[in-house]
């Protein structure tokens, strides 16, 4: 992204280096590095709504599009649309308005069109030169990759939490993205009248700086990057489909019924049968049809696909070639006329796929905001469900039309398990789900040669995990507490209790915090410095406070390393196998778990509560565990803001408006440990 003010010296043109500090002597050798580095090319952000750029071949293309000429209409465009992205509150003084019937909006709808059609060659010319294929409309025309720039936030330069980092990417997954692209770091090293922690692009405007220079670097960023990268994975491999299209024109591109979209054909009634299946197309009433748009309609309707109208009838797609209103109503009359075209009124279209036997592939019952996607994956016949709650915790279940048994793929660590919870029917798969806000669920649906694997429909929330194995068989942990409602296994069994009651859970109370600073360099223009970096050790007790709260860590940054130990196995009445750890506040930014100096698996951070099995890293007597926190810069570069330079100027963040407030840091709330009982169910 390109969002700085013209106010800083421009960065990127003048940092002819790469992070690993080898510098380009010239313009030869950056084919050279791509050979070396090459699979992807990536274009940075577009930004058609901050700056639009005429070319020279401007007016011809658009003559040669519309069969006449711009330049009489130059008064028309001049309103609001140089720079929409800056003109949305101060689009000109002087607006020009035709006495034509839609006052001249079809040659502002042109103008546009003709920009579209100019980035188009420019994406054109930079695929031509790559010989790889640009996304956009990639799904439909069957790209592999939709990639997005990611983690640029304003305001969060130095401060930018993971979680906020993967809520994007996991939304991003949800709109059918599938290759994230971090906003990085551009230079570590010494940088002209510049201080530590070195040259920040956009001058601390924007997030993320990724590099050794983070505490989370060593600790924890590679856990995120992999999650994502599996993630990742799952959305790159197979076909994406999706129910239903939805019409959408706007002036500003020209999706809809491009020469990308030529192979979009319908069989048995399928639209792209061999990419997104989409078994319906849904017109909202708030979109406007150009002529093309009715033909191809036409065409679809009389090839079987299912055409829903919602709402009143769509508006006209005004265009100042004089292909008509009257003509589009003709069409858009003509269309209803056909059996397999339907008019709804607003609200109504889920009830008319449902009236038409097109039930969705997830269909989805919650209190809270699930995405999903699902990929089909030919080859193999394995299919993928991703489903993200968004923002909020939430319960409900997902009803999959398929009979294919699931599997849990955890993408924090790579694993896949039999998904042991669930119901089956001869056509679907009910999975009861239970997510916090901004957690994720991906389930692989395999074909497995034994269909009538032994699962349960239905699990107490005593419950908290189970495992399967060829030699065990199918195990559920099971903490203190009653049954909230019976174990039902799939073979018509019921478990409403356990032989012996497990420990009660116990809090881990006090604590050793090490506090490892990361400071600046006494000489401050030693921008290549890391940090320089010490220790200040703190005694804590539950519940654990934020570094802002703790006596000499308010203005601190770095690593935290919280140590306790607890006596297994407890010493309170009631059994256990295990135990889970589990963490009561979420994870601000980062956390890595040890258990007598073994290291755990990555948690997923996203849960609610945040919880590990260390049921098979515990001993008999004293157990160690290490909780390790790494913050963001931001407390301590915020307290040091007014010395620090980028490129001879103050950080351009102190001069735009307030700058942020502090963060909380560290470990919050309470660690507790659950005791669970092992209960074979085979
Ligand atoms: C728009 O982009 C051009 C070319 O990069 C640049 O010269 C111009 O300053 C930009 N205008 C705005 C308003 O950002
Ligand atoms: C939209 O795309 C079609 C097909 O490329 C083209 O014929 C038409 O001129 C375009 N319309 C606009 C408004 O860009
Ligand atoms: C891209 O390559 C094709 C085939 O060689 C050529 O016809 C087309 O003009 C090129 N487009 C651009 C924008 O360079
Ligand atoms: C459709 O056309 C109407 C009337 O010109 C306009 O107000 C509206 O914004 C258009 N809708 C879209 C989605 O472009
Ligand atoms: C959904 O219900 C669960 C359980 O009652 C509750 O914890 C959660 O906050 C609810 N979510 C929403 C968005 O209402
Ligand atoms: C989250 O919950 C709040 C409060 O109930 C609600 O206003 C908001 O719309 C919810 N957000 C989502 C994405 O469901
Ligand atoms: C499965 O689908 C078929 C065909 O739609 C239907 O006849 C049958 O009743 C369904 N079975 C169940 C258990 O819903
Ligand atoms: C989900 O992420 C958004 C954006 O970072 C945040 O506002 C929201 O509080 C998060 N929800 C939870 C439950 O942490
Ligand atoms: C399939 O699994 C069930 C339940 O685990 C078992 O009883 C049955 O013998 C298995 N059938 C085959 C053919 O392996
Ligand atoms: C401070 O560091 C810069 C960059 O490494 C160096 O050029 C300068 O000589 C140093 N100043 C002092 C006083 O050491
Ligand atoms: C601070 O303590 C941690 C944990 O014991 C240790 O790994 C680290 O090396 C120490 N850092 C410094 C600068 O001494
Ligand atoms: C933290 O930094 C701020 C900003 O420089 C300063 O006002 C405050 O006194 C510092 N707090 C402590 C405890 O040093």
């Amino acid at each position: 992204m390109d969002p700085i003010p013209s106010t800083t010296t421009a960065p990127e043109e003048q940092t002819p280096s790469l992070a690993s500090g080898r510098s380009i002597s010239s313009l030869a050798r950056i084919k050279e590095l791509l050979t070396e580095v090459g699979n992807y090319a990536w274009e940075d952000s577009i930004e058609i709504i901050s700056n639009i750029s005429w070319t020279p071949s401007l007016p011809d293309n658009f003559q040669e599009m519309y069969g006449y000429s711009l330049k009489p209409y130059l008064p028309v465009i001049m309103f609001g649309n140089n720079n929409p992205g800056i003109q949305s509150s101060s689009p000109g003084s002087i607006q020009v308005l035709l006495d034509t019937p839609d006052r001249g909006t079809g040659y502002i709808d042109d103008y546009r069109g003709a920009l579209v059609q100019g980035y188009r060659q420019y994406l054109q010319a930079l695929t031509n030169w790559t010989n790889t294929q640009f996304s956009g409309p990639a799904v439909l025309a069957g790209k592999r990759v939709v990639s997005n720039e990611m983690g640029a936030v304003e305001f969060k330069a130095y401060q930018y939490p993971i979680p906020e980092l993967l809520w994007s990417v996991n939304r991003a997954v949800a709109g059918g993205v599938n290759q994230m692209v971090f906003h990085g770091q551009s230079y570590t090293g010494d940088y002209y009248a510049t201080t530590w922690p070195g040259y920040t692009a956009f001058s601390y405007l924007f997030s993320e700086l990724y590099s050794n220079k983070q505490p989370a670097w060593e600790h924890c960023f590679a856990d995120a990057v992999n999650y994502i990268a599996r993630i990742q994975y799952t959305q790159q491999t197979g076909r994406l489909r999706t129910d239903v299209a939805v019409y959408n024109k706007q002036s500003a591109t020209n999706t809809s019924f491009a020469p990308v979209y030529a192979d979009a054909y319908v069989q048995n009634g399928v639209l792209a049968p061999q990419g997104p299946g989409h078994r319906a197309f849904v017109i909202p009433s708030t979109s406007n049809l150009t002529l093309a748009a009715t033909e191809k309609l036409q065409q679809y309707a009389d090839a079987g696909l299912p055409i829903i109208l919602s709402g009143r009838d769509p508006g006209y797609y005004a265009s100042g070639d004089g292909s008509g209103k009257d003509a589009v109503e003709k069409g858009i009359a003509s269309l209803k006329k056909l059996p397999n075209v339907y008019s709804v009124p607003a609200g109504e279209v889920a009830n008319q796929l449902s009236a038409l036997g097109i039930r969705p592939q997830i269909q989805i019952q919650t209190n809270g905001t699930w995405y999903t996607t699902w990929r089909e994956d030919v080859r193999t016949g394995v299919d993928y469900a991703f489903i993200f709650s968004d923002i909020n915790a939430s319960v409900g279940k997902i009803d999959i039309a398929s009979t294919k048994i699931p599997y849990l793929l955890n993408p924090w660590t790579g694993e896949g398990s039999l998904l042991l919870e669930y119901q089956q029917d001869e056509n679907s798969t009910v999975i009861p789900l239970t997510l916090a806000g901004n957690q994720t669920v991906v389930i692989a649906f395999r074909e497995q040669a034994n269909n009538t694997l032994l699962h349960a429909t239905q699990l107490p929330s005593t419950v908290l995990g189970y495992s399967y194995s060829e030699n065990e068989g199918f195990v559920l942990h099971v903490s203190a507490g009653p049954f909230d409602k019976p174990s039902q296994v799939s073979d018509g069994r019921t478990i409403s209790n356990l032989s012996s009651a497990p420990a009660p859970s116990f809090v881990l109370s006090t604590w050793t915090l090490t506090a490892e600073h990361w400071e600046a360099p006494s000489n401050l223009s030693d921008a290549a410095t890391i940090a320089v970096k010490h220790n200040t050790t703190h005694q804590l007790t539950s519940p654990l406070v934020s570094w802002t709260d703790i006596p000499g860590l308010a203005n601190a940054s770095g690593v935290g390393y919280y140590t306790t130990t607890m006596t297994w196995p407890p010493t309170s009445a009631g059994a256990a196998d295990g135990a889970y750890l589990i963490f009561t506040s979420k994870i601000l930014h980062a956390v890595k778990v040890y258990i007598n100096d073994q290291l755990l698996p990555p948690v997923d951070y996203a849960a609610a509560p945040v919880k590990a099995d260390i049921g098979k890293y515990l001993k008999t007597g004293d157990n160690r565990i290490l909780v390790v926190v790494p913050t963001t810069m931001w407390n301590y570069l915020r307290s040091i803001l007014d010395e620090l330079q980028n490129a001879g100027l103050p950080p351009l963040l102190t001069v735009v408006g307030d700058v942020p407030g502090q963060t909380e840091n560290g470990l919050l709330g309470r660690v507790e440990v659950v005791p669970y009982v092992n209960l074979k169910v085979t």
